[in-house]
């Protein structure tokens, strides 16, 4: 769904628009209106500027005073799981590491025991209200990756889920490969093969079959080395999956300098990645993904830093990281008020961090992100102007409607109930 020849509207009485062609500009708009055709902007300015007689024919969607964003882009999520491990949260508030629960068999293989373990449909119903509750919040792309399957057949059946359920809701899902998530055990002792199974056997199958458009690689101490990393990203370039990586998030261990060499499309954590890291991927163009959940969930106070990426010109986009083990959020927002109260990040720089940043983090930035002519007509209305208040007043929502492609498929009352229409 969502994938016909899209909606036309016209949102008018917007008190505040970010289109988020100049993603420094927090002010915006004042009194505009956005105009979508066949699922495309084709007007995005001031109301005064419209020609009434243009859009006579057009449904309207009255924002009534509130704030309009391009719709959310959740550029980094492992959505598709069976399986809790709030056990782990619990236990590492009582002074347990994350690295320690792995140590002692927790951590990721819980959640790939629990999902090869699922059948494809008990897969599938248990994502599909995930992706609903993304859309209620205002994500319009959404990207995810397999990972907790860790067999070629397991992997491939996450990857076939993802599509199912791009199929099956107005959100559109970006699949990434990330078969290299962790050595499990029947492979410890053959790690050497088991990379060598992954870049000859699986990449070309999940590329051949179109199932992913990214491959990222965990390179981390309790995961791939950087070297086996290399290899695995290496192979998915050349099978055209473009790379992410999972980068030094536990520890500097070499992902973030990995990505800039390999030419990533971003490089995902951060959080002990230094200065030179830092620069090389200013100077590739990689976009930094930064994971505030994470610290939330891992029972940190150090929260990774945007304002030194932002000095060194790296494009910074913010995800909430959703999965189990070590960010069980699907909140945006929570994690933009992460960004503004612990990484230095301003009120402009979350918000572009959301939509347009993330988007050229899952490489759709020609076409998500922004309100500008030609981006797919996707937006958030919120309740009230302030382009502070969805951030500042946390863990909550400000949805007011949610439009995809230029039809309204998520409408919120101030009250907080959420409907739901299917988009085209
Ligand atoms: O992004 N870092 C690796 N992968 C996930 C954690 C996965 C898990 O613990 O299940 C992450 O944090
Ligand atoms: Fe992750």
């Amino acid at each position: 769904m969502g994938r016909g020849k899209g909606g036309s509207l016209l949102v008018r009485r917007i008190g505040r628009l970010l289109t988020m062609d100049r993603p420094e500009d927090v002010e915006g708009i004042r009194d505009a209106a956005v105009v979508v055709r066949d699922g495309k902007v084709v007007f995005a300015g001031p109301e005064a500027d419209l020609n009434r007689e243009s859009v006579r024919d057009l449904p309207i969607l009255d924002a009534e005073g509130g704030l309009v964003v391009p719709g959310l882009v959740d550029c980094h999520t492992h959505l598709v799981f069976a399986g809790s491990r709030a056990d782990e949260f619990e236990a590492r508030g009582a002074g347990l590491s994350y690295e320690e629960i792995t140590r002692r068999g927790g951590g990721i293989m819980r959640t790939v025991n629990a999902t090869r373990a699922a059948s494809r449909d008990e897969l599938f119903e248990g994502a599909i209200p995930r992706v609903w509750k993304a859309l209620a919040l205002g994500v319009t792309t959404l990207e995810t990756k397999s990972g907790y399957g860790l067999t070629l057949e397991s992997e491939v059946r996450i990857l076939e889920v993802i599509r199912d359920l791009d199929r099956a809701t107005p959100v559109d899902l970006v699949p990434t490969f990330l078969g290299a998530h962790a050595f499990p055990p029947e492979v410890r002792d053959r790690r050497v093969d088991h990379v060598r199974a992954i870049v000859r056997e699986w990449i070309p199958e999940v590329a051949s079959r179109g199932l992913a458009r990214f491959c990222d690689c965990f390179c981390e101490t309790v995961a791939f080395t950087r070297a086996e990393a290399e290899e695995v990203l290496r192979a998915g370039l050349d099978a055209g999956l473009l790379p992410k990586v999972h980068a030094d998030q536990l520890s500097h261990s070499g992902g973030t300098r990995l990505a800039a060499e390999v030419g990533a499309v971003s490089a995902d954590h951060l959080d002990f990645a230094d200065r030179q890291d830092i620069e090389a991927l200013a100077r590739r163009g990689v976009v930094g993904v930064l994971l505030p959940g994470c610290a939330v969930s891992l029972g940190q106070t150090r929260f990774p830093e945007g304002a030194p990426l932002v000095e060194a010109g790296v494009k910074v986009a913010l995800s909430t990281d959703f999965n189990p083990g070590s960010s069980m959020t699907q909140n945006l927002y929570l994690t933009g008020t992460l960004a503004m109260a612990y990484m230095g990040m301003t009120v402009a720089q979350t918000w572009a961090a959301v939509t347009c940043h993330a988007a050229e983090a899952v490489g759709l930035g020609h076409r998500v992100g922004r309100l500008v002519p030609g981006c797919d007509g996707d937006l958030v209305v919120f309740h009230g102007d302030d382009p502070r208040i969805p951030f500042y007043e946390f863990g909550g929502s400000h949805v007011a409607r949610v439009v995809k492609r230029g039809v309204v498929v998520v409408q919120r009352s101030r009250r907080g109930e959420v409907s739901f229409a299917d988009g085209d």
